[in-house]
């Protein structure tokens, strides 16, 4: 007899969790992004460079609309101990892929205070790329301390600390199908 699955209709399950945009949501938003990339990007030479770990689930599940050729590539930076930004930015991990001549989309998951992006961003263009230009799901502006020029915005998020998607709190929620906000009030340490 044929087994039956039945296919989840929610994700995981965290009740301290207050979504704030479903999968079905960022889904749709996320294929609109890779549409307006795949027009502004054709007849070009696009490389994706992804800042780990954030944007891992956004870039795979925007490079699957993508109608253009794409080069993938990563780099690590960090800049947070918890919630709090320090604003010292460090290079963990720096991408291989040669980027002389090359249009760059550096992707993230939110852009919070900047100082990630603007120092990513900086270090592209000091490997020469012809262009850098910088894609982010989430944008919290209220927080923001150093200006980057942010080509690409899935939504604008208010000054909560948000998880899910990708994004997390001490290395935990990023498995989340949904993005919500996490009352860190409630968690503690
Ligand atoms: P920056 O303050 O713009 O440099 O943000 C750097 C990084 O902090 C982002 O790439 C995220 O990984 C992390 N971050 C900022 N705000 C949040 C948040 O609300 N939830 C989870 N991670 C965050
Ligand atoms: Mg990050």
């Amino acid at each position: 007899m044929a087994t039956i699955v039945r296919p989840r209709q929610k994700g995981p399950v965290k009740p301290q969790v207050e979504v704030l945009f479903s999968a079905k949501q960022i889904a749709s938003r996320v294929e609109a992004l890779a549409q307006e990339i795949s027009a502004d990007y054709k007849g070009r030479n696009l490389l994706l460079i992804g800042v780990l770990k954030g944007s891992f689930m956004f870039l795979g599940d925007m490079i699957r609309h993508l109608a253009v050729p794409v080069e993938i590539d990563f780099l690590s930076v960090s800049s947070y101990a918890g919630d709090t930004s320090t604003g010292m930015v460090k290079l963990n991990f720096d991408f291989k892929t040669d980027a002389r001549g090359r249009d760059v989309l550096l992707i993230d998951d939110i852009v919070d205070t900047g100082f990630s992006l603007a120092f990513a961003r900086k270090h592209i263009l000091e490997r020469k790329a012809r262009s850098v230009e910088v894609g982010v799901l989430l944008d919290k502006p209220q927080r923001r301390k150093v200006l980057v020029p942010v080509r690409y915005t899935g939504f604008t998020v208010p000054d909560r600390f948000v998880v899910g998607y990708g994004l997390d709190y001490n290395e935990r929620y990023r498995e989340l199908p949904y993005i919500g906000v996490l009352p860190l009030e409630k968690i503690g340490p």
